[in-house]
């Protein structure tokens, strides 16, 4: 099974951004954990992170019918970009969102996701074990 974790804007910067919010692990330590847990459940993971709506967008394009399953933290652009949910449909990529803060715990303005109704499922409020979370309900697929 192969997956590709997608990071947005501002997730390059965890551990030293608002690790009250969200921890103080950096996204190259996030990823190796997840990169060991998909090892475990025997699955080909690949990472993207771009602070830019169309690279990401690019991205999504590019592995059209070469993954099997997205996995994606958006940042802000959970909430408004629109570009990247088209990309979701246009691919018809099987997706789930991940979060590290609870959004609804929070601004208003992040309770509004414009992939969730795409997804799978969303995952909020776990911090990073939220992608392992994820990655352990798509192992449940392959049994
Ligand atoms: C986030 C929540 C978003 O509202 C925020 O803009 C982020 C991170 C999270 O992982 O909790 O950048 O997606």
């Amino acid at each position: 099974m192969k997956v590709l974790v997608i990071n947005g804007p501002n997730l390059n910067f965890l551990g030293r951004r608002e690790p009250e919010i969200y921890g103080d692990k950096s996204l190259e330590t996030i990823n190796n954990e997840i990169k060991l847990f998909g090892k475990k459940c025997g699955m080909d993971i690949e990472f993207f992170q771009s602070n830019h709506e169309g690279f990401i967008i690019d991205k999504i394009q590019e592995v059209y019918g070469k993954v099997d399953y997205l996995i994606i933290n958006p940042g802000a652009l959970t909430h408004y970009g629109i570009g990247i949910r088209d990309a979701i449909l246009s691919t018809n990529l099987k997706t789930i969102e991940v979060h590290l803060s609870n959004v609804y715990s929070r601004e208003e303005f992040r309770h509004k996701s414009v992939v969730s109704d795409i997804c799978i499922g969303k995952i909020t409020g776990f911090g990073s074990e939220g992608y392992k979370m994820a990655l352990q309900y798509l192992s449940s697929l392959k049994k």
